[in-house]
């Protein structure tokens, strides 16, 4: 890696040599290993420099267009302070209302739009597939911070990141995934995204009708994971290194009365948490509804906090990468 910010070398302008310049973030499925060990090393950098210093000038000259068609809070703002932590600036448009969008513009037109003025372009829209075509169009790297029900690709890479800072490793690990896999964008990726690794164990804690699609099943079952079902996590908990529970996606469902049906339908407390390992790591990509109740906060094993700082990290690594400063 080419910073070196403990030495005051920062780079004097963009690698365009290195394999990550101009690189899309859209899907976990490009990644290797490598590529995933990469992120974290380069994380594990911001996040030193962070504590040691609180940023510093990397992105310099740099403009972030951060353009979000659904509700976020953590993922614009992380990628906002990511960005800014790193000397660069951001076009924040996360009131689609106020742009052209509102007026019926095509995400390749704003896409186009937004390359004209930035360096770099994260997007996070309601259709799946809908980053890609902003890929094709942006003429600047494109991170996709959620696609409708398909990937969360940069959250998988602070999810891994939290486990493997929390843990130490990603190997060998039992890992139940509860709540709405169907629709949760976040367990698609981070199934897919942890099949790289060796001896990984996935139970799933879903009902019949939100379980795991298809095609990630299948996918990961290539990569030799084994898959199993279970009916509530008290089930699975003692066997389990890390617990990631979902909220169920209200906002996916046609009808509140399908939503009511499922919904509290798993409910993380202290006492799901008992006969537990004591390195259990708890994880949510957050927001939380009530999945998980107030009173495991106070449990050390309780990751969700911590997850949403690693996330920062992670987004500081990869603006930094995909333009060619790092
Ligand atoms: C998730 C998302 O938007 O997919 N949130 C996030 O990015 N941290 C999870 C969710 O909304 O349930």
């Amino acid at each position: 890696m080419r910073m070196t910010s403990g030495s005051g070398h920062l780079p004097m302008g963009d690698d365009k040599a290195s394999p990550w310049y101009g690189r899309h973030i859209l899907s976990v499925s490009q990644f290797t290993r490598e590529d995933v060990d990469h992120v974290h090393d380069v994380a594990a950098d911001m996040q030193e420099i962070v504590q040691r210093t609180g940023g510093c000038d990397l992105l310099n000259g740099k403009i972030l267009a951060s353009i979000f068609y659904e509700p976020s809070t953590r993922t614009s703002c992380s990628f906002m302070a990511a960005m800014q932590r790193l000397g660069g600036q951001v076009i924040p448009i996360n009131e689609v209302r106020s742009s052209s969008v509102a007026k019926g513009e095509s995400i390749a037109d704003t896409a186009i739009t937004l390359g004209c003025y930035a360096d770099v372009m994260v997007i996070r829209n309601p259709t799946v597939g809908s980053a890609a075509i902003a890929a094709a169009n942006a003429g600047i790297p494109v991170l996709n911070a959620g696609d409708g029900v398909g990937e969360h690709p940069t959250q998988a890479l602070l999810d891994t990141f939290t486990i493997r800072q929390e843990l130490g490793h990603l190997d060998g690990l039992a890992v139940t995934l509860v709540g709405d896999l169907k629709n949760g964008r976040t367990v698609h990726s981070l199934a897919r995204l942890l099949a790289l690794y060796d001896d990984v164990r996935l139970t799933y804690v879903a009902p019949d009708s939100l379980q795991m699609p298809q095609d990630v099943v299948d996918q990961v079952a290539a990569a030799g994971v084994p898959q199993e079902r279970c009916a509530q996590p008290d089930q699975v908990i003692a066997d389990t290194d890390v617990l990631y529970v979902t909220r169920i996606q209200q906002e996916r469902f046609s009808t509140p009365e399908e939503y009511e049906q499922v919904k509290g339908v798993y409910i993380i407390t202290p006492e799901t948490l008992r006969g537990a390992k004591d390195d259990l790591v708890v994880m949510h990509p957050l927001p939380r509804v009530n999945e998980i109740a107030e009173e495991v906060d106070a449990d050390p094993r309780a990751a969700y906090f911590r997850q949403m700082e690693y996330g920062m990290y992670v987004r500081m690594a990869l603006l930094a990468l995909v333009l060619g400063r790092v």
